[in-house]
């Protein structure tokens, strides 16, 4: 008892000792080095290789990066195997977009679920792939090697484009079958390159009712306490050889080299928590400058926007169950971006963010001071930043509406911009211009009919694509009230012409002018973009309103970004030395780069949180509060009927605690951004306990400045999960397949210490 004790302080003293460990999204590949020891004393019972081996088998062989190309360089989620048969699970939220396309107001999906009860009723996919990390490498020296301080920006990313492309090419050939990627870390001071293998026939497998894998919809989104059953399941499939393949009827089910085992025992306060995955991007050593650009220029008038197209989409979307079903995506990115730019706009004021960068400016600047070598490499850095954030400042407004309100704002405009590479073809070529020669001629002529006919055929799916998720009476709309926010906001000598031309031109309704578009252009509907493509002229597509409008907001484009993007190239290359000044100045510091995209792993503990003065918040949520949150008239709260069944009964079965609760969602202190959705949450054992779908309200400044007291992972507990499959959807084939640990005594701690 007493030698209990004893060990107990020792744990907590070693605790106390840590820098927060919750903090970081570490390279599995530096784990044994870094942090392995650390993870041990909170609860890790595996080994280093067992965590990331090369050459055996190990927990990141069950972690994929999702994408919807081929040949990615990014991933939108994560997902977990979790079964000998290549089962995947991810969120709902990831799989919202694919749900959606299988759904039609005949068979809505979106809203009812989906539940394959053998493999041939699984669903393939046209763009989903599947990418398994098989090595990393350091390649800084040799990318470092082909730089030197005396090159220009420009020249400088031209060495670094080529040598990366050379290394990926010879690592590619001398890997076969695989996909090579390489990415710049710690803002360009570092590079590695990433050996992966995709696959491309991944296959709808089960999601549960919109009910309950996106209960609490966009009001609880971001925030807790949450009761979504945030998932969704999928299976890769392989050629019948085990090789990565297209889509093809005689594939088979993915033998994975490791698959999760699922744990039925749950959490508890401190719990040890590791969570995989391919966080996308945060910007942790960004300074007060960029704060303070973040707050007052770039975010506000994305807000705008974004709020206004939300609400009119909202309108059409309640008033017709097809484009309900349509917009349901889009709507549910673009509100989800929103949200979060709101949360972390609030999130940088509340928590002065501001002054924190500050003091860290002020350390780093002191430091130089102290020394000239120093001064001569470091000195410039800190009011290079601040210069290159007053440039952007005052130059990216008019660049932003353009872009935002303009090119990418109705979608009728980014769709007739991809007609103009057919709009040059067309072009005709004037007399003189053309070849001299008879037989030149001709054949120029030949080419050129041959590269119209390429460009059409390639442009006939896109067209398919767009209307099948487009409704021009909503699009309409929102051009015309986009337009008129960037007519309201920028200054007329900084708007395109057209832009103010057509205010004029319409008595200053944009409303006017957005009727004649739509009224007037082939690009507001399927048929008469087709019968376009049958026949194809060049005065059509000329003169089309919204080709023409794009084309007048592209032509800006180059106009106004120039001075940006200038200081953009000074600033990019001011973080560099900040950031290796910073590491400088911290020798004993271990640092941890950016997300970017690549796979990392963030370890941490189960953890409450006091959300404000006297408020303190649980580490779960159980179904009671699904069903006190219940609200028929409210889509967002509309309760599933056999989840209630089920409810009222507590017939939770094995899912339940040993007090025959079932915990719907939990919290944790894991680091994790945007990519890590669907990241599976695994025990010190190597189990999944969970899948993580969400971050906090009160800590949404994370991405830049982690907050240790405050910022939590929001997680959906695998056996809520293991619930909805087995009792709510009653897909007990999915059940059979899972490798469930029956609940086992708890490891002591305690006991493994004095091993
Ligand atoms: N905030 C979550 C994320 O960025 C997405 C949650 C989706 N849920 C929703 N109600 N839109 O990963």
């Amino acid at each position: 008892m007493k030698k209990t004790i004893l060990i107990l302080a020792f744990i907590v003293l070693g605790f106390a000792g840590r820098l927060s460990a919750d903090e970081g999204m570490w390279l599995p590949m530096f784990v044994e080095r870094l942090n392995h020891t650390d993870m041990q004393q909170m609860g890790l019972q595996l080994t280093a290789d067992e965590i990331y081996g090369i050459n055996n088998a190990s927990i990141k062989d069950a972690i994929a990066g999702l994408s919807t190309s081929p040949t990615p360089n990014g991933y939108f989620c994560t997902g977990e195997i979790v079964s000998a048969q290549g089962l995947m699970f991810t969120n709902h939220h990831c799989g919202y977009d694919i749900i959606q396309q299988h759904s039609s107001v005949d068979n809505d999906i979106l809203t009812n679920g989906f539940w394959a009860r053998s493999l041939d009723e699984e669903l393939p996919n046209d763009a989903l792939t599947a990418s398994f990390l098989v090595s990393m490498n350091d390649i800084t020296d040799s990318v470092m090697a082909q730089l030197n301080e005396e090159m220009s920006d420009q020249e400088r990313s031209a060495a670094i484009r080529s040598t990366t492309a050379r290394l990926r090419k010879a690592a590619a050939d001398e890997a076969g079958r695989y996909h090579v990627v390489s990415k710049s870390f710690f803002e360009g001071n570092e590079y590695y390159l990433f050996v992966y293998e995709v696959f491309r026939d991944v296959r709808l497998v089960g999601a549960p009712p919109s009910s309950i894998g996106k209960y609490g919809g966009d009001t609880d989104n971001w925030m807790w306490p949450r009761h979504t059953g945030d998932f969704a399941i999928f299976r890769v499939y392989t050629a019948p050889d085990g090789s990565p393949a297209d889509y093809a009827p005689e594939n088979i089910p993915l033998k994975p080299k490791h698959h999760l085992p699922i744990s039925l025992d749950g959490v508890q306060k401190d719990d040890f928590t590791m969570i995989w995955g391919f966080p996308g991007g945060t910007d942790r050593y960004l300074t007060s400058y960029g704060v303070n650009f973040n707050l007052d220029k770039q975010y506000p008038p994305i807000i705008d926007l974004f709020g206004k197209k939300l609400d009119i989409w909202k309108i059409y979307m309640d008033a017709d169950p097809q484009v309900r079903i349509q917009y349901a995506s889009k709507h549910a990115v673009t509100a989800n971006t929103w949200k979060y730019l709101i949360g972390q706009t609030l999130g940088l004021r509340n928590l002065d963010v501001e002054a924190k960068k500050r003091e860290i400016e002020a350390t780093f600047a002191n430091w130089v001071e102290q020394d000239t070598e120093r001064k001569a490499k470091y000195g410039e850095v800190l009011p290079t930043m601040e210069q290159a954030y007053q440039q952007m400042g005052s130059t990216i407004q008019p660049l932003l509406y353009n872009a935002m309100a303009g090119l990418s704002g109705a979608e009728i405009v980014g769709f007739s911009q991809q007609f103009a590479a057919l709009h040059g073809l067309l072009k005709p070529i004037p007399k003189k211009e053309r070849p001299k020669d008879k037989e030149i001629a001709r054949q120029a002529e030949a080419d050129r009919q041959k590269q119209i006919e390429q460009t059409i055929e390639s442009l006939r799916p896109s067209v398919d694509d767009f209307f099948k998720n487009y409704n021009a009476a909503a699009d309409q709309h929102v051009l015309a009230v986009m337009l008129n926010d960037y007519y309201m906001h920028v200054d007329t000598d900084k708007q395109p012409e057209i832009l103010y031309q057509q205010f004029n031109k319409h008595s200053g309704s944009f409303d006017s002018y957005a009727e004649t578009v739509f009224k007037n252009s082939i690009f507001s509907n399927q048929a008469s973009v087709s019968n376009f493509l049958d026949d194809p002229d060049f005065k059509t597509l000329d003169r089309d309103p919204a080709y023409t409008l794009a084309t007048g907001l592209m032509g800006h484009m180059m106009q106004v970004s120039g001075g940006y993007q200038a200081s953009q190239q000074s600033l990019s290359k001011a973080k560099r030395l900040f950031m290796s000044g910073l590491r400088e100045m911290q020798p004993d510091k271990v640092f941890y780069p950016d997300a970017n995209s690549t796979m990392r792993l963030s370890y941490g503990t189960v953890q409450d949180y006091y959300p404000a003065d006297a408020v303190k918040y649980a580490y779960t949520t159980t179904t009671a509060g699904i069903l006190e949150k219940e609200d028929p008239t409210n889509e967002e709260f509309i309760v599933d009927k056999k989840l209630k069944e089920l409810i009222n009964l507590q017939d939770f079965g094995p899912y339940a605690n040993s007090d025959g609760v079932l915990i719907v969602n939990f919290l944790s202190n894991n680091d994790i951004t945007g990519g890590n959705s669907g990241s599976p949450v695994i025990n010190g054992r190597g189990e999944l306990i969970g899948i993580a779908f969400d971050g906090n309200w009160e800590a949404m400044s994370g991405d830049i400045a982690f907050e240790p007291a405050l910022q939590r992972t929001i997680n959906v507990d695998i056996r809520y999960v293991l619930f909805i499959i087995d009792r709510v959807a009653g897909a007990t084939n999915l059940i059979d397949e899972l490798d469930i640990r029956k609940a086992e005594p708890k490891p002591d701690r305690v006991e493994l210490l004095e091993i």
